[in-house]
């Protein structure tokens, strides 16, 4: 029998060294939307960092908390294990079934993990499980929402015959829904990101989820989470993986309007931070 995706991806994620010796490189200077995730994070709290992978965050965070990293990679977990003192921890885990009991953690966090779980709403559910009456969820991760940026890890099905009009009409279906129902939600994933088809890793060719903001906080809300934070937009810049016709669509005097504004503050990466009631 043939593995599932989310085996083959486990496979990928424990034998592929580079992913994390990538990761770490990039992740070893504090970003901007990494520093403002630590403020959300009371002193003294019991973190759970959910897909981890070699941990940067919890250099910063068992500063002044109690740290608890999981991922499903043991090559993320050794690495990750340098950073070891009293306030950090690390495990192998799977995010989907985390061996947590229920409301013990006060902070949840994850960075740029979520679009890379199989499945996604279990993950959320999980996620929200493990957190205490009025703990937070800190998410940040790739999004999807603009059209015009795509998941690198559909390379081979967008250069089917038609497949980049497919993917932007069932994109544009997916945000019209969103937009009119106030229930929608879809947690699209790919079945066969473009990593299993290479062997080698490029960035993002392992993503299976694609991320929509607008969905995760659409879904956050139906579970009685209050959104105390969210990512906008003030003004446009130009993003990576943006077509260029879209760029020059977008530099007209349309993108000072209000609708541009109201609409781009879901183009950018997701940042999300959300309190259970
Ligand atoms: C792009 S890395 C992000 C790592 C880290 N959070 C960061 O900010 O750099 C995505 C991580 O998700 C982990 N992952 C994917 N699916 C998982 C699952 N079901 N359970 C736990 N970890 C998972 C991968 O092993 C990988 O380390």
């Amino acid at each position: 029998m043939k593995p599932s995706t989310r085996d083959q991806l486990f496979k990928f994620w424990n034998t592929t060294q580079c992913y994390f010796e990538l990761a770490r490189e990039a992740n070893l200077t504090l970003t901007p939307e990494r520093e403002k995730a630590l403020t959300y994070i009371p002193e003294g709290s019991l973190v759970l960092d959910v897909g981890c992978g070699s941990a940067e965050m919890g250099a910063h965070v068992s500063k002044s908390s109690k740290y608890i990293g999981i991922d499903i990679s043991l090559l993320g977990i050794q690495m990750a294990r340098t950073y070891q003192n009293n306030h950090f921890h690390v495990l192998v885990g799977d995010a989907a079934f985390l061996p947590f009991l229920e409301g013990s953690c006060d902070v949840v966090i994850s960075t740029h993990s979520l679009e890379h779980f199989l499945p996604p709403q279990q993950v959320l559910d999980q996620m929200i499980h493990v957190l205490k009456p009025k703990g937070r969820l800190v998410l940040i991760a790739d999004n999807f929402d603009c059209i015009f940026k795509q998941p690198p890890s559909l390379k081979y099905a967008l250069k089917r015959p038609f497949g980049k009009a497919r993917y932007l009409i069932r994109q544009l279906f997916k945000q019209v829904g969103l937009t009119l129902s106030s229930k929608a939600t879809y947690f699209e994933t790919i079945s066969r990101p473009s990593v299993l088809i290479d062997g080698a890793y490029t960035a993002d060719t392992d993503t299976v989820y694609v991320v929509s903001t607008r969905e995760v906080i659409r879904y956050l809300r139906s579970q009685d989470l209050r959104i105390m934070y969210t990512a906008q937009r003030t003004r446009y810049d130009p993003m990576p993986g943006q077509d260029r016709w879209a760029d020059r669509f977008i530099k007209n005097p349309l993108r000072r309007s209000r609708l541009f504004r109201a609409i781009s503050k879901y183009w950018i990466d997701l940042f999300i931070v959300a309190e259970k009631p």
